[in-house]
Protein backbone atom coordinates (compact mmCIF):
# COMPACT_ATOMS: atom_id res chain seq x y z
CA UNK A 1 0.00 0.00 0.00
CA UNK A 2 1.18 3.67 -0.87
CA UNK A 3 1.01 4.52 3.38
CA UNK A 4 4.28 2.22 3.51
CA UNK A 5 7.73 3.20 3.55
CA UNK A 6 10.90 2.41 1.67
CA UNK A 7 13.66 1.35 3.03
CA UNK A 8 16.65 4.46 3.70
CA UNK A 9 20.30 3.27 4.60
CA UNK A 10 20.06 1.67 7.80
CA UNK A 11 20.28 3.68 11.29
CA UNK A 12 23.79 2.46 12.98
CA UNK A 13 21.56 0.93 16.04
CA UNK A 14 23.61 -1.47 17.69
CA UNK A 15 21.35 -4.42 19.65
CA UNK A 16 21.37 -3.73 22.91
CA UNK A 17 19.95 -6.17 25.43
CA UNK A 18 17.75 -3.17 26.90
CA UNK A 19 16.11 -2.67 23.49
CA UNK A 20 15.57 -6.47 23.01
CA UNK A 21 14.21 -6.86 27.12
CA UNK A 22 12.12 -3.61 26.49
CA UNK A 23 10.75 -5.08 22.98
CA UNK A 24 9.79 -8.81 24.82
CA UNK A 25 7.92 -6.97 27.69
CA UNK A 26 5.86 -4.49 25.61
CA UNK A 27 4.91 -6.93 23.03
CA UNK A 28 4.40 -9.70 25.36
CA UNK A 29 6.95 -12.25 24.37
CA UNK A 30 8.39 -12.53 28.07
CA UNK A 31 7.57 -11.41 30.88
CA UNK A 32 9.22 -11.62 34.45
CA UNK A 33 7.78 -14.76 36.84
CA UNK A 34 5.99 -13.27 39.36
CA UNK A 35 6.06 -10.17 38.23
CA UNK A 36 3.14 -8.47 40.78
CA UNK A 37 5.02 -9.74 43.84
CA UNK A 38 8.14 -8.38 42.18
CA UNK A 39 9.51 -11.17 40.33
CA UNK A 40 11.40 -13.84 40.97
CA UNK A 41 15.13 -13.97 40.00
CA UNK A 42 16.00 -16.62 37.51
CA UNK A 43 12.65 -17.35 36.30
CA UNK A 44 10.57 -15.91 33.61
CA UNK A 45 7.31 -16.86 31.54
CA UNK A 46 6.20 -16.71 28.13
CA UNK A 47 3.75 -14.28 26.61
CA UNK A 48 1.23 -15.09 24.03
CA UNK A 49 3.47 -14.46 21.22
CA UNK A 50 6.44 -16.02 23.19
CA UNK A 51 4.92 -19.29 23.58
CA UNK A 52 4.08 -19.11 20.59
CA UNK A 53 7.85 -18.68 19.48
CA UNK A 54 9.17 -21.09 21.68
CA UNK A 55 6.71 -23.78 20.55
CA UNK A 56 7.68 -22.88 16.84
CA UNK A 57 11.59 -23.30 17.96
CA UNK A 58 10.33 -27.04 19.56
CA UNK A 59 8.49 -28.17 16.67
CA UNK A 60 11.14 -27.25 14.40
CA UNK A 61 13.72 -29.07 16.04
CA UNK A 62 11.40 -31.85 16.94
CA UNK A 63 10.59 -31.56 12.98
CA UNK A 64 14.21 -32.12 11.60
CA UNK A 65 15.38 -34.44 14.62
CA UNK A 66 12.70 -37.31 15.16
CA UNK A 67 10.17 -37.13 12.72
CA UNK A 68 12.18 -36.49 9.37
CA UNK A 69 14.85 -38.76 10.45
CA UNK A 70 14.92 -42.45 10.44
CA UNK A 71 17.27 -42.98 12.87
CA UNK A 72 16.07 -40.88 16.08
CA UNK A 73 12.98 -41.92 17.96
CA UNK A 74 11.36 -39.46 20.69
CA UNK A 75 10.84 -39.97 24.18
CA UNK A 76 9.14 -37.75 27.02
CA UNK A 77 10.56 -38.57 30.80
CA UNK A 78 9.48 -37.38 34.04
CA UNK A 79 11.28 -34.37 35.42
CA UNK A 80 11.45 -36.35 38.57
CA UNK A 81 13.63 -39.73 38.53
CA UNK A 82 14.30 -42.28 41.11
CA UNK A 83 17.38 -40.31 43.16
CA UNK A 84 19.42 -42.96 42.56
CA UNK A 85 19.91 -41.92 39.01
CA UNK A 86 21.44 -38.96 39.85
CA UNK A 87 24.13 -40.76 41.70
CA UNK A 88 24.78 -42.85 39.23
CA UNK A 89 25.10 -40.11 36.73
CA UNK A 90 27.62 -38.13 39.31
CA UNK A 91 25.13 -35.23 39.69
CA UNK A 92 24.65 -35.76 43.78
CA UNK A 93 28.45 -35.49 43.90
CA UNK A 94 29.49 -33.60 41.65
CA UNK A 95 27.03 -31.32 39.54
CA UNK A 96 28.35 -28.24 41.63
CA UNK A 97 29.93 -24.79 41.32
CA UNK A 98 32.66 -23.08 43.16
CA UNK A 99 30.68 -20.21 45.58
CA UNK A 100 32.03 -17.42 47.22
CA UNK A 101 29.90 -15.54 49.94
CA UNK A 102 29.78 -12.38 51.33
CA UNK A 103 29.08 -12.81 54.90
CA UNK A 104 28.30 -8.76 55.55
CA UNK A 105 25.96 -8.14 51.98
CA UNK A 106 24.67 -12.16 52.10
CA UNK A 107 24.93 -11.66 48.05
CA UNK A 108 26.67 -14.87 46.81
CA UNK A 109 28.76 -15.26 43.67
CA UNK A 110 30.15 -17.80 40.97
CA UNK A 111 33.37 -18.04 41.92
CA UNK A 112 34.36 -18.03 38.62
CA UNK A 113 32.65 -15.13 37.38
CA UNK A 114 34.09 -12.68 40.29
CA UNK A 115 37.84 -11.66 39.25
CA UNK A 116 40.24 -9.69 41.11
CA UNK A 117 43.66 -7.96 40.49
CA UNK A 118 46.42 -7.10 42.60
CA UNK A 119 47.14 -2.97 42.70
CA UNK A 120 50.72 -2.94 42.14
CA UNK A 121 52.91 0.43 41.91
CA UNK A 122 56.17 0.98 40.33
CA UNK A 123 58.32 3.91 42.41
CA UNK A 124 61.79 4.99 42.43
CA UNK A 125 64.16 3.50 44.89
CA UNK A 126 65.24 5.98 47.28
CA UNK A 127 68.37 6.17 46.40
CA UNK A 128 68.16 7.49 43.17
CA UNK A 129 65.47 9.91 43.47
CA UNK A 130 68.18 12.65 44.02
CA UNK A 131 70.39 11.74 40.65
CA UNK A 132 66.90 11.35 38.73
CA UNK A 133 66.22 14.75 39.73
CA UNK A 134 68.97 16.02 38.53
CA UNK A 135 69.20 14.52 35.39
CA UNK A 136 65.42 15.57 34.57
CA UNK A 137 66.23 19.29 34.86
CA UNK A 138 70.11 18.89 32.83
CA UNK A 139 68.04 16.88 29.78
CA UNK A 140 64.52 19.01 30.09
CA UNK A 141 62.89 15.27 30.51
CA UNK A 142 62.60 12.39 32.42
CA UNK A 143 65.73 9.94 32.10
CA UNK A 144 64.11 6.46 30.85
CA UNK A 145 65.47 4.06 33.65
CA UNK A 146 65.76 0.55 33.71
CA UNK A 147 63.24 -1.72 35.96
CA UNK A 148 66.29 -1.94 38.54
CA UNK A 149 66.05 1.68 39.10
CA UNK A 150 62.48 0.72 40.87
CA UNK A 151 60.83 -0.51 43.41
CA UNK A 152 57.50 -2.38 43.37
CA UNK A 153 54.85 -2.41 45.83
CA UNK A 154 51.41 -4.09 46.33
CA UNK A 155 48.99 -1.62 47.77
CA UNK A 156 45.71 -3.78 47.96
CA UNK A 157 43.33 -5.67 45.72
CA UNK A 158 40.22 -4.88 43.50
CA UNK A 159 37.47 -6.75 42.20
CA UNK A 160 34.66 -7.36 39.86
CA UNK A 161 32.30 -9.44 38.40
CA UNK A 162 32.77 -10.92 35.40
CA UNK A 163 30.73 -8.44 32.53
CA UNK A 164 32.38 -7.42 28.91
CA UNK A 165 33.81 -4.72 30.51
CA UNK A 166 35.54 -6.89 33.47
CA UNK A 167 39.23 -5.94 32.47
CA UNK A 168 38.67 -2.36 32.16
CA UNK A 169 36.43 -2.22 35.06
CA UNK A 170 39.29 -3.56 37.65
CA UNK A 171 41.68 -0.98 35.67
CA UNK A 172 39.52 1.97 36.95
CA UNK A 173 38.71 0.57 40.03
CA UNK A 174 42.92 0.56 40.94
CA UNK A 175 42.94 4.22 39.66
CA UNK A 176 40.66 5.01 42.10
CA UNK A 177 41.78 2.90 44.84
CA UNK A 178 45.40 4.49 44.05
CA UNK A 179 43.77 8.11 44.06
CA UNK A 180 41.45 7.84 47.09
CA UNK A 181 44.60 6.71 49.18
CA UNK A 182 46.40 8.82 47.86
CA UNK A 183 48.98 6.49 46.93
CA UNK A 184 52.08 7.82 44.77
CA UNK A 185 53.70 6.10 42.14
CA UNK A 186 53.19 4.35 38.72
CA UNK A 187 50.27 2.08 38.64
CA UNK A 188 51.68 -1.52 36.75
CA UNK A 189 49.67 -3.37 34.38
CA UNK A 190 48.07 -6.66 35.72
CA UNK A 191 46.71 -9.51 34.99
CA UNK A 192 43.06 -10.45 36.35
CA UNK A 193 42.08 -13.83 38.01
CA UNK A 194 39.52 -15.52 39.08
CA UNK A 195 38.47 -15.93 42.88
CA UNK A 196 39.05 -19.89 42.59
CA UNK A 197 43.11 -18.82 41.89
CA UNK A 198 43.30 -16.82 45.02
CA UNK A 199 44.75 -18.66 48.23
CA UNK A 200 43.17 -18.29 51.37
CA UNK A 201 44.92 -15.23 52.72
CA UNK A 202 44.05 -13.24 49.69
CA UNK A 203 40.92 -14.03 49.36
CA UNK A 204 40.55 -12.10 52.69
CA UNK A 205 41.94 -9.14 51.57
CA UNK A 206 40.19 -8.79 48.15
CA UNK A 207 37.04 -6.74 48.14
CA UNK A 208 33.26 -7.61 47.89
CA UNK A 209 31.96 -6.19 45.05
CA UNK A 210 29.28 -5.91 47.18
CA UNK A 211 30.66 -3.94 50.13
CA UNK A 212 33.27 -2.81 48.10
CA UNK A 213 35.83 -3.40 51.43
CA UNK A 214 37.66 -6.52 51.87
CA UNK A 215 37.17 -9.12 54.61
CA UNK A 216 34.14 -10.35 54.19
CA UNK A 217 34.36 -12.34 51.19
CA UNK A 218 34.56 -16.85 51.69
CA UNK A 219 37.04 -19.04 50.36
CA UNK A 220 35.27 -20.62 47.31
CA UNK A 221 33.03 -23.95 48.09
CA UNK A 222 31.49 -26.23 46.12
CA UNK A 223 27.51 -25.44 46.02
CA UNK A 224 25.23 -28.49 44.06
CA UNK A 225 23.10 -26.72 41.63
CA UNK A 226 20.05 -29.76 41.76
CA UNK A 227 16.99 -28.41 43.47
CA UNK A 228 15.48 -31.03 46.06
CA UNK A 229 11.97 -31.80 46.88
CA UNK A 230 10.41 -34.71 48.71
CA UNK A 231 8.49 -36.90 47.44
CA UNK A 232 5.79 -38.42 49.40
CA UNK A 233 4.63 -37.66 53.03
CA UNK A 234 7.66 -37.65 54.66
CA UNK A 235 10.00 -35.20 54.52
CA UNK A 236 13.19 -36.77 56.12
CA UNK A 237 16.27 -37.83 54.39
CA UNK A 238 14.66 -40.74 52.90
CA UNK A 239 12.46 -38.67 50.81
CA UNK A 240 14.63 -36.48 49.07
CA UNK A 241 14.48 -36.40 45.14
CA UNK A 242 15.51 -33.81 42.45
CA UNK A 243 14.31 -31.94 39.91
CA UNK A 244 15.94 -33.14 37.27
CA UNK A 245 19.16 -30.58 36.34
CA UNK A 246 19.26 -32.18 32.27
CA UNK A 247 16.80 -34.55 30.20
CA UNK A 248 19.88 -36.53 29.25
CA UNK A 249 19.36 -39.15 32.00
CA UNK A 250 15.46 -39.81 30.61
CA UNK A 251 17.01 -41.14 27.53
CA UNK A 252 19.73 -43.37 29.28
CA UNK A 253 17.81 -44.66 31.97
CA UNK A 254 14.74 -45.77 29.31
CA UNK A 255 17.92 -46.98 26.64
CA UNK A 256 16.74 -50.81 27.13
CA UNK A 257 12.99 -50.06 26.66
CA UNK A 258 13.54 -48.43 23.62
CA UNK A 259 15.81 -50.89 22.10
CA UNK A 260 13.19 -53.35 23.13
CA UNK A 261 10.21 -52.12 22.29
CA UNK A 262 11.05 -49.98 18.67
CA UNK A 263 12.91 -51.87 15.86
CA UNK A 264 16.04 -49.41 16.82
CA UNK A 265 19.23 -50.57 15.62
CA UNK A 266 22.90 -49.01 15.90
CA UNK A 267 23.39 -46.10 15.44
CA UNK A 268 20.51 -45.07 16.49
CA UNK A 269 18.95 -41.69 18.05
CA UNK A 270 16.62 -40.84 21.59
CA UNK A 271 15.44 -37.04 22.03
CA UNK A 272 13.49 -35.45 23.89
CA UNK A 273 12.52 -31.74 24.88
CA UNK A 274 11.27 -30.82 28.04
CA UNK A 275 12.05 -28.69 31.50
CA UNK A 276 15.83 -28.60 33.42
CA UNK A 277 15.78 -27.33 36.61
CA UNK A 278 19.48 -25.66 38.27
CA UNK A 279 19.76 -23.64 41.27
CA UNK A 280 22.54 -21.04 39.52
CA UNK A 281 24.08 -19.08 41.72
CA UNK A 282 23.91 -16.06 39.81
CA UNK A 283 21.31 -16.52 36.73
CA UNK A 284 22.13 -13.52 34.65
CA UNK A 285 21.61 -11.85 31.13
CA UNK A 286 18.02 -12.48 31.04
CA UNK A 287 16.79 -15.91 29.56
CA UNK A 288 20.49 -16.90 29.03
CA UNK A 289 20.85 -18.64 32.53
CA UNK A 290 18.26 -18.85 34.10
CA UNK A 291 16.92 -21.07 37.18
CA UNK A 292 14.11 -23.10 35.38
CA UNK A 293 14.71 -23.56 31.02
CA UNK A 294 14.14 -26.21 28.66
CA UNK A 295 16.21 -28.31 26.81
CA UNK A 296 15.89 -30.09 23.76
CA UNK A 297 18.73 -33.23 23.48
CA UNK A 298 19.67 -35.99 22.14
CA UNK A 299 21.76 -39.05 22.52
CA UNK A 300 23.05 -40.82 19.50
CA UNK A 301 24.17 -44.27 20.23
CA UNK A 302 27.08 -45.96 18.02
CA UNK A 303 28.73 -49.22 18.00
CA UNK A 304 31.57 -48.97 20.35
CA UNK A 305 34.31 -49.12 17.45
CA UNK A 306 32.47 -46.82 15.40
CA UNK A 307 34.67 -43.96 14.19
CA UNK A 308 33.65 -41.74 17.08
CA UNK A 309 35.25 -38.14 16.12
CA UNK A 310 33.43 -38.59 12.64
CA UNK A 311 29.87 -38.93 13.89
CA UNK A 312 30.39 -36.14 16.04
CA UNK A 313 31.88 -33.98 13.52
CA UNK A 314 28.56 -35.03 11.70
CA UNK A 315 26.68 -33.89 14.15
CA UNK A 316 28.22 -30.94 14.77
CA UNK A 317 27.91 -29.49 11.11
CA UNK A 318 24.23 -31.08 11.50
CA UNK A 319 23.61 -29.01 14.74
CA UNK A 320 24.98 -25.28 12.75
CA UNK A 321 23.30 -25.96 9.41
CA UNK A 322 19.97 -26.59 11.70
CA UNK A 323 20.16 -23.18 13.35
CA UNK A 324 21.07 -21.72 10.43
CA UNK A 325 17.91 -23.09 8.86
CA UNK A 326 15.89 -21.65 11.66
CA UNK A 327 17.27 -18.04 10.69
CA UNK A 328 21.02 -17.52 12.72
CA UNK A 329 23.86 -15.74 10.64
CA UNK A 330 26.77 -17.32 9.87
CA UNK A 331 28.34 -14.17 11.02
CA UNK A 332 27.03 -15.18 14.95
CA UNK A 333 28.27 -18.40 14.74
CA UNK A 334 31.09 -20.02 16.11
CA UNK A 335 32.70 -23.49 17.59
CA UNK A 336 34.86 -23.75 20.72
CA UNK A 337 36.83 -26.65 21.37
CA UNK A 338 37.25 -27.66 24.96
CA UNK A 339 40.67 -28.36 25.63
CA UNK A 340 41.42 -32.18 26.30
CA UNK A 341 42.91 -31.24 30.10
CA UNK A 342 39.86 -29.50 30.60
CA UNK A 343 37.29 -32.43 29.94
CA UNK A 344 35.72 -34.98 32.13
CA UNK A 345 37.64 -38.33 32.11
CA UNK A 346 35.27 -39.93 29.83
CA UNK A 347 34.93 -37.25 27.80
CA UNK A 348 36.69 -37.55 24.35
CA UNK A 349 36.04 -34.24 22.79
CA UNK A 350 33.44 -31.48 23.44
CA UNK A 351 32.56 -29.03 20.89
CA UNK A 352 29.98 -26.05 21.60
CA UNK A 353 28.65 -24.21 19.41
CA UNK A 354 28.82 -20.37 20.11
CA UNK A 355 26.47 -17.64 19.71
CA UNK A 356 27.69 -13.21 19.24
CA UNK A 357 25.28 -12.38 22.11
CA UNK A 358 25.33 -8.82 22.52
CA UNK A 359 26.90 -9.50 25.99
CA UNK A 360 29.57 -11.67 24.51
CA UNK A 361 30.10 -15.14 22.81
CA UNK A 362 28.45 -18.09 24.37
CA UNK A 363 27.72 -21.54 24.65
CA UNK A 364 24.88 -21.60 22.84
CA UNK A 365 24.75 -25.77 21.90
CA UNK A 366 27.18 -27.94 23.57
CA UNK A 367 27.96 -31.04 21.66
CA UNK A 368 29.91 -34.12 23.39
CA UNK A 369 31.42 -37.17 23.10
CA UNK A 370 30.74 -39.32 26.11
CA UNK A 371 31.86 -42.79 25.22
CA UNK A 372 30.10 -45.75 27.37
CA UNK A 373 30.28 -43.36 30.79
CA UNK A 374 26.66 -42.99 30.85
CA UNK A 375 24.94 -46.63 29.71
CA UNK A 376 27.80 -48.24 32.18
CA UNK A 377 27.20 -45.97 35.61
CA UNK A 378 23.95 -47.11 34.86
CA UNK A 379 24.43 -50.37 34.30
CA UNK A 380 26.97 -51.04 37.39
CA UNK A 381 24.37 -48.80 39.59
CA UNK A 382 21.04 -50.71 38.96
CA UNK A 383 22.72 -53.67 38.10
CA UNK A 384 20.55 -54.18 34.85
CA UNK A 385 22.72 -54.72 31.77
CA UNK A 386 22.66 -51.87 29.54
CA UNK A 387 24.74 -53.69 26.63
CA UNK A 388 23.34 -54.02 23.06
CA UNK A 389 23.41 -57.34 21.19
CA UNK A 390 25.05 -56.71 17.58
CA UNK A 391 23.25 -59.10 15.14
CA UNK A 392 25.48 -58.92 12.55
CA UNK A 393 28.83 -59.97 14.72
CA UNK A 394 26.65 -61.63 17.54
CA UNK A 395 28.46 -59.67 19.97
CA UNK A 396 27.51 -57.70 22.93
CA UNK A 397 28.70 -54.62 24.06
CA UNK A 398 27.60 -51.08 25.74
CA UNK A 399 27.19 -48.59 22.99
CA UNK A 400 29.10 -44.92 23.08
CA UNK A 401 27.18 -42.10 22.71
CA UNK A 402 27.48 -38.52 21.00
CA UNK A 403 24.80 -36.01 22.82
CA UNK A 404 24.04 -32.64 20.98
CA UNK A 405 22.58 -30.75 24.17
CA UNK A 406 20.94 -27.16 23.39
CA UNK A 407 18.24 -24.94 25.26
CA UNK A 408 15.40 -23.24 24.10
CA UNK A 409 15.97 -20.12 25.57
CA UNK A 410 19.24 -19.52 24.57
CA UNK A 411 17.84 -20.27 20.98
CA UNK A 412 15.04 -17.81 21.74
CA UNK A 413 17.32 -15.20 22.84
CA UNK A 414 19.62 -15.95 20.07
CA UNK A 415 16.58 -15.38 17.24
CA UNK A 416 15.74 -12.27 19.16
CA UNK A 417 19.42 -10.59 19.31
CA UNK A 418 20.19 -11.50 15.00
CA UNK A 419 16.44 -10.39 14.26
CA UNK A 420 16.07 -7.41 16.45
CA UNK A 421 17.29 -4.17 14.21
CA UNK A 422 16.22 -0.45 14.24
CA UNK A 423 16.25 1.63 10.80
CA UNK A 424 15.65 4.48 9.64
CA UNK A 425 12.85 4.34 6.75
CA UNK A 426 11.39 7.09 4.32
CA UNK A 427 8.08 7.59 3.67
CA UNK A 428 6.37 8.59 0.24
CA UNK A 429 5.73 12.37 1.82
CA UNK A 430 9.81 12.19 2.19
CA UNK A 431 9.70 11.42 5.99
CA UNK A 432 11.90 9.81 7.82
CA UNK A 433 11.21 7.59 10.73
CA UNK A 434 12.47 5.06 12.88
CA UNK A 435 11.01 1.26 12.13
CA UNK A 436 11.81 -1.36 14.58
CA UNK A 437 11.78 -4.96 12.72
CA UNK A 438 12.58 -8.55 13.81
CA UNK A 439 13.80 -10.48 11.50
CA UNK A 440 12.64 -13.62 12.33
CA UNK A 441 12.66 -17.00 9.90
CA UNK A 442 9.52 -17.59 8.64
CA UNK A 443 9.56 -21.18 10.43
CA UNK A 444 9.50 -19.80 13.70
CA UNK A 445 7.66 -16.61 13.14
CA UNK A 446 5.03 -16.38 15.83
CA UNK A 447 2.52 -15.09 13.11
CA UNK A 448 3.17 -15.69 9.77
CA UNK A 449 0.24 -13.53 7.83
CA UNK A 450 -1.02 -10.51 8.98
CA UNK A 451 -4.50 -10.04 7.33
CA UNK A 452 -5.63 -6.58 6.62
CA UNK A 453 -8.48 -5.17 5.33
CA UNK A 454 -7.37 -1.59 4.34
CA UNK A 455 -10.55 0.27 5.85
CA UNK A 456 -12.58 -1.47 8.70
CA UNK A 457 -15.82 0.62 7.71
CA UNK A 458 -16.31 -0.71 4.48
CA UNK A 459 -18.01 -4.12 4.62
CA UNK A 460 -16.88 -5.89 1.58
CA UNK A 461 -13.24 -5.18 2.26
CA UNK A 462 -13.84 -6.26 6.09
CA UNK A 463 -16.13 -9.47 4.86
CA UNK A 464 -13.37 -10.75 2.11
CA UNK A 465 -10.69 -10.46 4.92
CA UNK A 466 -12.10 -12.35 7.37
CA UNK A 467 -12.96 -15.32 4.63
CA UNK A 468 -8.78 -15.25 4.11
CA UNK A 469 -8.48 -15.23 7.75
CA UNK A 470 -10.80 -17.80 8.87
CA UNK A 471 -9.33 -20.11 5.93
CA UNK A 472 -5.03 -19.42 6.39
CA UNK A 473 -6.25 -20.02 10.61
CA UNK A 474 -6.95 -23.77 9.97
CA UNK A 475 -3.03 -24.32 9.11
CA UNK A 476 -1.26 -21.06 10.26
CA UNK A 477 -0.63 -18.58 13.25
CA UNK A 478 -2.29 -15.60 11.75
CA UNK A 479 -3.52 -12.28 12.94
CA UNK A 480 -6.15 -10.13 11.38
CA UNK A 481 -6.41 -6.46 12.03
CA UNK A 482 -8.22 -3.86 11.02
CA UNK A 483 -7.98 -0.78 13.08
CA UNK A 484 -5.19 2.09 12.56
CA UNK A 485 -3.89 3.61 9.13
CA UNK A 486 -2.22 0.54 6.86
CA UNK A 487 1.27 2.08 7.70
CA UNK A 488 0.75 2.07 11.86
CA UNK A 489 -0.48 -1.61 10.79
CA UNK A 490 2.45 -2.87 9.03
CA UNK A 491 4.63 -1.21 11.77
CA UNK A 492 2.97 -3.14 14.63
CA UNK A 493 4.17 -6.50 12.37
CA UNK A 494 7.43 -5.96 12.27
CA UNK A 495 8.10 -5.48 15.32
CA UNK A 496 6.77 -8.56 16.04
CA UNK A 497 8.31 -10.59 13.32
CA UNK A 498 5.54 -11.45 10.87
CA UNK A 499 6.89 -12.40 7.99
CA UNK A 500 4.40 -11.24 5.26
CA UNK A 501 1.15 -8.70 5.68
CA UNK A 502 -1.97 -9.27 3.27
CA UNK A 503 -4.07 -6.19 2.53
CA UNK A 504 -7.42 -6.91 1.34
CA UNK A 505 -8.10 -3.69 -1.19
CA UNK A 506 -10.17 -2.29 -3.81
CA UNK A 507 -8.82 -4.15 -6.24
CA UNK A 508 -9.05 -6.98 -4.57
CA UNK A 509 -12.55 -6.37 -5.19
CA UNK A 510 -13.20 -4.55 -8.14
CA UNK A 511 -10.45 -6.31 -10.41
CA UNK A 512 -10.45 -9.43 -11.42
CA UNK A 513 -8.43 -12.48 -9.87
CA UNK A 514 -8.98 -11.65 -6.48
CA UNK A 515 -5.85 -10.46 -5.73
CA UNK A 516 -4.43 -9.04 -2.54
CA UNK A 517 -1.52 -7.20 -1.74
CA UNK A 518 1.06 -8.92 -0.55
CA UNK A 519 4.38 -7.12 1.65
CA UNK A 520 7.26 -8.58 2.69
CA UNK A 521 8.54 -7.79 6.30
CA UNK A 522 12.34 -7.29 5.28
CA UNK A 523 12.07 -5.48 1.72
CA UNK A 524 9.28 -4.09 2.36
CA UNK A 525 8.28 -4.99 -1.51
CA UNK A 526 4.58 -5.11 -2.26
CA UNK A 527 3.13 -7.51 -4.74
CA UNK A 528 -0.42 -8.53 -5.69
CA UNK A 529 -0.69 -12.55 -5.26
CA UNK A 530 -3.70 -14.90 -5.44
CA UNK A 531 -4.84 -16.75 -2.07
CA UNK A 532 -3.49 -19.59 -4.06
CA UNK A 533 -0.45 -18.08 -4.71
CA UNK A 534 -0.27 -16.93 -1.01
CA UNK A 535 -0.69 -20.67 0.63
CA UNK A 536 2.12 -22.09 -2.26
CA UNK A 537 4.46 -19.51 -0.34
CA UNK A 538 3.17 -20.40 3.09
CA UNK A 539 3.88 -24.18 1.87
CA UNK A 540 6.93 -23.35 0.89
CA UNK A 541 8.94 -20.88 3.80
CA UNK A 542 6.49 -22.26 6.88
CA UNK A 543 8.09 -26.45 7.64
N1 LIG B 1 23.27 -33.16 29.06
C1 LIG B 1 24.31 -32.24 28.87
C2 LIG B 1 24.00 -30.88 29.36
O1 LIG B 1 22.97 -30.64 29.98
P1 LIG B 1 24.94 -28.45 29.45
O2 LIG B 1 26.04 -27.82 28.65
O3 LIG B 1 24.98 -28.31 30.92
O4 LIG B 1 24.94 -29.98 29.01
C3 LIG B 1 23.19 -28.04 27.58
O5 LIG B 1 23.56 -27.90 28.93
C4 LIG B 1 22.57 -26.76 27.07
O6 LIG B 1 21.48 -26.38 27.90
C5 LIG B 1 23.50 -25.57 27.07
O7 LIG B 1 24.32 -25.54 25.93
C6 LIG B 1 22.51 -24.42 27.08
O8 LIG B 1 22.01 -24.18 25.78
C7 LIG B 1 21.39 -24.96 27.94
N2 LIG B 1 21.50 -24.50 29.34
C8 LIG B 1 22.30 -25.02 30.31
N3 LIG B 1 22.13 -24.35 31.47
C9 LIG B 1 21.21 -23.39 31.23
C10 LIG B 1 20.60 -22.38 32.04
N4 LIG B 1 20.88 -22.24 33.33
N5 LIG B 1 19.69 -21.55 31.46
C11 LIG B 1 19.37 -21.70 30.15
N6 LIG B 1 19.91 -22.64 29.35
C12 LIG B 1 20.81 -23.48 29.87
Amino acid sequence: MSDDTTPATPAPAPVSMDNLVGLAKRRGFIFQSSEIYGGFNGFFDYGPLGAELKKNIRDCWWADMVRRRDDVVGIETSIIMHPKVWEASGHVAGFSDPLVDCKVSKQRYRADQLFWAEVVVKTLKPEHQAAFQEMTVQHGTAPALSMDYYEFKTVGYVSALESERTDAELQEKAAEFKRKKGIRGELVPFTMKDITEADFETVSLIPSPATGEPGSLTPPRAFNMMFQTNVGAMTDGSSVAYLRPETAQGMFVDFKNVVDTNRVKLPFGIAQIGKSFRNEITPRNFIFRSREFEQMEMEYFIHEDADWAKVHEEWIVWCESWLKSIGLPDSHLSRYTHPKEKLAFYSRGTVDIMFKYPFGVQELWGIAARGSYDLTQHADASGKSQEYFDEATKKKFVPHVIEPAVGVDRIFLAVLCAGYAEEAVTDDKGNTETRTVLRLSPRIAPVKVAVLPLLKNKEVLVARAQALHKKLQKRYAVFYDETAAIGRRYRRQDEIGTPWCVTIDFDTIEKPGDTFTLRDRDTMQQRRVTEAELFALLEEQVY
